[in-house]
């Protein structure tokens, strides 16, 4: 991607532009972002992932006034007892799936790989939905086959309905409304709040277009849930001994009480000194971070290979090259962890540091998922390949 080009994917503005006036800030509805987009899945092959096992899938059905919610897997009878309206099919992590998924994700490269969350695929027949609600994250909603009437409010009035199944705002005041066609998009920042309806249509040939729509979905971590997993870590470090707490509670001076059940000022004092020697720099933060952001959710498996040797690998990559596995998360950090010499690489939650000419073919992987047929010299990035392959987090399949 030119870096900061015009994007008919955002509406012909710049990435750069994006950021600074839409981001996090407002919407933005972009006609034909992708023209002409016909999607990546029919409703068939999406009904078939919904029926996997591992694949995290729902369906959402209104009558009238009521919700109700429920989670796959799935098999044909929960298909065939769904009425002809007002219910819909999500199914997450579609580009764990989907080969063709990652050039679309490739497309919203202008947002860091560590804020990505997922590619989630919805399915609806006339009037289905997921009902007004907002979301925590910021999204992409871009439209496949089909139609979606998208309506969003400026209210801040967040209260829920109580005892849905679902979260579905309780008052919701439309204050625009669009209906998106194949390859419109609209962006929504977090807590927007948001109801998209599906309209069916017909094709030239007259049959009927049910709504799909491609949900790019970006994380925005709690800032609690942050620190509670960073403090997790710490805990870690302590454990290991890096933080160098040595030695134990002393009171040499220790005074007469007159409660011998009272903790004392003195003891609290203490004790409070000691756990503020508890410091952290950038350095733990930016391990933290590397680790916590490219762990793999708790429902992902990889398929280890085992058939390989050391040396029919190092050829095949000389040969063909090596791709990430659809479900592998890999970012790198550039900062002095150590020294300004080595990159640290993070690879479903596991740290490797590399440096030189291996790092530079390290980040082509982590950035494009993918390098070209090159010959690896050196043994340490080749073994690192190796292992990673084996583990099932590279793979041969998606170059
Ligand atoms: C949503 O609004 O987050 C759900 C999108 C969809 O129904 O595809
Ligand atoms: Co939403």
């Amino acid at each position: 991607m030119a870096k900061n080009q015009p994007l008919p994917l955002l509406g012909g503005i710049t990435p750069a532009q994006f950021l600074a006036e839409y981001w996090q800030k407002k919407p933005l509805l972009i006609k034909q972002a992708i023209a002409n987009f016909a999607g990546l899945l029919s409703p068939e092959d999406l009904a078939g992932l919904a029926c996997e096992d591992e694949v995290q899938a729902r369906i959402v059905q209104q009558k009238g006034e009521k919700w109700s919610l429920k989670n796959g897997p799935f098999d044909d009878a929960d298909f065939s007892q769904l009425p002809k309206k007002d219910w819909t099919l999500l199914v997450q992590s579609v580009n764990h799936y989907v080969p063709e998924a990652t050039d679309l994700l490739k497309q919203f490269d202008f947002i860091p790989h560590a804020r990505l969350d997922d590619l989630m695929v919805s399915y609806a027949p006339d009037g289905g939905g997921v009902g007004p609600h907002f979301d925590s994250y910021d999204v992409f909603l871009l439209q496949g086959q089909g139609k979606r009437l998208w309506r969003i409010s400026e209210q801040t009035d967040l209260t829920l309905v109580d005892g849905a199944p679902l979260r579905i705002l309780k008052n919701f005041d439309t204050s625009q409304e669009w209906l998106l066609e194949a390859g419109d998009m609209l962006y929504l920042p977090p807590q927007i709040a948001h109801w998209g309806i599906a309209v069916s249509t017909r094709n030239e040939e007259g049959d009927a277009e049910d709504c799909m729509t491609y949900s790019i979905g970006f994380r925005a971590p709690k800032n609690q849930e942050l620190a509670s997993e960073f403090l997790g870590f710490m805990q870690d470090k302590l454990a290991q001994e890096e933080l160098k707490l040595t030695g134990m509670y002393q009171d040499a001076d220790l005074a007469l009480q007159n409660h011998p059940a009272e903790i004392s000022e003195a003891m609290v004092k203490k004790v409070s000194e000691n756990l503020q020697k508890i410091k952290w720099s950038d350095n733990y933060v930016a391990q933290f971070l590397g680790t916590y952001l490219s762990e793999p959710k708790a429902d992902v498996i990889f398929d280890v290979n085992k058939k390989m040797t050391l040396r029919v690998f190092s050829e095949k990559v000389a040969k063909l090259g090596i791709a990430l596995d659809l479900k592998s998360q890999m970012l790198f950090l550039n900062i002095g962890l150590n020294d300004n010499i080595n990159i640290h690489f993070f690879m479903n939650g596991e740290g490797v540091i590399f440096e030189n000419q291996s790092a530079e073919i390290l980040k082509e992987l982590a950035d494009k998922r993918v390098i070209n047929a090159k010959k690896i010299d050196d043994a340490s990035l080749l073994q690192q390949l190796y292992d990673w392959y084996i583990a099932g987090y590279l793979s041969f399949d998606f170059i």
